[in-house]
């Protein structure tokens, strides 16, 4: 009877745990790992391994002050939100002539080799001044590695830049997909089919030509093909397009953008698409990076389901500020949060409330500047535990500063700013100020970002938004609202 207990206390235990780890996706966040740390795999992919029944994200492992070379770092999750690192799957090797801490070791994609009963790692293996454009090999008998260095080739003869990689579900045949570089003899991108080791390429299977287009990734339907690919502005996000085909081969379609104009793909990169085969049914991920180019390392990630309809051949990818994801059944839901509108919060200072029709409530705060003009949303109702508030923003940059050069890519000469930076306090607590990075967006065009705050349990909680120094200015974006979601399970 006790053993009974016993078994049974254990097994309430175990649910517990399970359940008190089911997370939510947030893109945009800073994501965490078990231990804490900023999740630290960009631009790779996720492979659900068989032997070990989990995913695994493999991606670029960047180091603070470093821009390259920091290699390739692996992590696993039960639920793709969830996630325990595994340290680096591939090291870098100082000296070595491709994976040294100074070679470009970029966009890794790791799969099973049945043929080779191996687990192949392929990246975009380069100098520093993308001199050599190959792609590198790497193998290991483990998931998570480590892995040896193979070597480093340039495919069937011609240059490789972006690389993303692709196996068909049907006939299980590999395929590599690669943009040829910036060169004027370059700007394809080219599918090119491995041999059945996925040690080599064998036929080049299609060239998008001259669309001068990078980070590619195809997803698969049941009748479709798609491939998704951004245009070429370093790590500042723009609008991704996709082609569809009924097969690999071609004839291809078309391009079209896959998000809203003007969001720049949720200021995001296009990298990797994920299938995920549930029990109900088949969800597609688009899994994107927000890079950060003042500091990469910190960059981020927009993973959104992908809305698919066959018949009328459209890809879309859907913004959630916040979802939930099912890996078993396939299903995902929106979590519903609650608003609260620039229109009734209070400005302080210089800040002003600005008639904005695109805007939620009719107006949107704007002058926000350090720490006198600010925004006060009042009234907001909390559980005393951590819970995801998205802030809904306009970044205007391309109007410039007047004080600064540039400003944005939609001005002559102009540069680009990625972010402004506003403070977001607490009912008051000035002592615990978080930093709410926000990338540009072009004017009339409000994307949100998010942070994980944890206020007070009821509905007297204040949310006071300023703005943070950014390098050249202490303005913060303008806000439309802001949306409280419940606590994760
Ligand atoms: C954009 C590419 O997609 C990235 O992989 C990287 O090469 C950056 N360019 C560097 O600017």
């Amino acid at each position: 009877m006790l053993g009974l207990k016993l078994q049974v206390a254990s097994s309430l235990l175990l649910l517990g745990a399970l359940v008190a780890q089911a997370k939510y996706i947030v893109p945009g966040a800073r994501w965490r790992d078990t231990d804490g740390e900023l999740v630290n795999a960009h631009a790779g992919n996720v492979v659900l391994d068989n032997s070990t029944s989990k995913f695994w994200l493999f991606g670029e492992y960047k180091v603070q002050g470093q821009v390259e070379g920091g290699g390739v770092s692996v992590y696993s999750s039960d639920d793709l939100a969830t996630w325990t690192f595994h340290g680096l799957a591939l090291e870098p090797i100082e000296g070595h002539r491709y994976i040294s801490p100074s070679s470009i070791i970029q966009r890794p994609k790791v799969i099973y080799s049945e043929a080779a009963g191996q687990y192949h790692m392929w990246w975009h293996a380069d100098n520093s001044s993308y001199g050599l454009l190959l792609q590198g090999l790497a193998t290991s008998d483990k998931i998570e590695g480590p892995y040896s260095f193979v070597d480093a080739t340039s495919p069937l003869g011609n240059w490789s830049q972006d690389f993303g990689m692709f196996t068909d579900y049907k006939d299980g045949r590999t395929y590599a997909l690669y943009s040829n570089g910036d060169r004027a003899e370059g700007r394809d991108v080219y599918l090119t089919s491995y041999n059945e080791e996925v040690t080599a390429l064998d036929e080049v299977v299609h060239r998008f030509d001259k669309y001068d287009l990078e980070a590619p990734t195809i997803l698969q339907t049941e009748k479709s093909y798609y491939a998704l690919m951004s245009h070429k502005t370093g790590y500042r996000p723009n609008n991704v397009v996709a082609f569809r085909a009924d097969s690999l081969s071609g004839p291809w379609s078309q391009p079209w953008i896959v998000s809203p104009l003007n969001t720049r793909t949720f200021s995001s990169q296009s990298g990797f698409t994920l299938r995920i085969d549930g029990s109900v049914k088949t969800t597609y991920l688009y899994l994107g990076d927000q890079w950060d180019s003042n500091s990469l390392w910190e960059s981020r990630y927009i993973w959104l389901p992908i809305a698919i309809d066959d018949d009328k051949k459209t890809l879309a990818v859907e913004w959630h500020d916040v979802y939930d994801l099912d890996v078993k059944t396939g299903e995902y839901k929106t979590v519903e949060g609650k608003e609260y509108l620039a229109t009734d919060a209070i400005t302080n200072g210089n800040a002003f409330k600005q008639e904005a029709n695109f805007a939620t409530g009719g107006v949107i705060a704007t002058g926000i500047e350090g720490n006198d003009s600010t925004v006060t949303f009042s009234g907001i109702e909390g559980t005393g535990k951590p819970q995801w508030v998205s802030f809904y923003y306009q970044n205007t940059d391309d109007m410039g500063y007047g004080d600064q050069p540039g400003g944005s890519p939609d001005r002559i000469g102009g540069s680009w700013q990625l972010r402004r930076i506003s403070s977001v306090v607490v009912n008051g607590n000035v002592e615990n100020v978080e930093t709410l990075y926000q990338r540009d967006t072009h004017k009339g065009i409000i994307l949100s970002t998010p942070l994980q705050l944890t206020l007070e349990e009821g509905v007297n909680n204040t949310i006071t938004v300023g703005g943070l120094f950014n390098g050249f200015t202490y303005k913060g974006a303008d806000i439309d609202k802001l949306v409280v979601y419940p606590p994760e399970a």
